[in-house]
């Protein structure tokens, strides 16, 4: 009787350990993923604020590609900043800026937009998204946790250094 009483008590023992065992796991893998989620805004790349650079990195006319943030910083002759989601707004291609164009060109169906983001051809059915930009002491930061969609090109868009 003493004998099956401890088996039990075995057994449940067992039940109890694997139970937390499991709790313990599901807590690891959802703080994983969590961590996973965060890590971008704590690292500063894509989804968080993003430092572009100097304020002397972007000459007026300027654009430039900004790998880790997913966007581009164009520098407008005025000398104010707009920072422009690399995403085309048609079907989410990667658009790159072609240099002999003086345009982006997306590659998937040929959307064509300025340096303000604006639809010059294609079927994008509205310009590139944009990022708030901040400069603070000389330096450019991007704030890439929301995208801000638009009709058209607005200077409340722009950041003046
Ligand atoms: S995804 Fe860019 S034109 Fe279609």
């Amino acid at each position: 009787m003493t004998e099956k009483k401890k088996e039990k008590i075995d057994r449940r023992q067992f039940l109890g350990l694997a139970w937390l065992g499991s709790i313990l796991a599901l807590t690891g893998e959802s703080l994983a993923a969590l961590f996973k989620f965060i890590q971008p805004i704590i690292d500063g790349g894509f989804g968080g604020m993003v430092k572009a650079g100097t304020l002397e990195e972007f000459p007026p006319g300027s654009i430039t590609l900004v790998q880790e943030g997913r966007f581009f910083i164009s520098r407008l002759d005025d000398g104010s900043f707009i920072a422009l989601w690399q995403r085309c707004t048609h079907l989410g291609c990667s658009v790159p800026f072609e240099e002999d164009e003086d345009q982006f060109h997306c590659p998937c169906h040929g959307s064509l937009f300025d340096k303000l983001g604006i639809v010059q051809g294609g079927p994008a059915p509205r310009p590139m998204d944009y990022f708030p930009v901040i400069i603070e002491a000389g330096e450019v930061f991007v704030n890439t946790e929301e995208a801000f969609e638009r009709k058209a090109f607005d200077p409340s868009q722009t950041t003046h250094s």
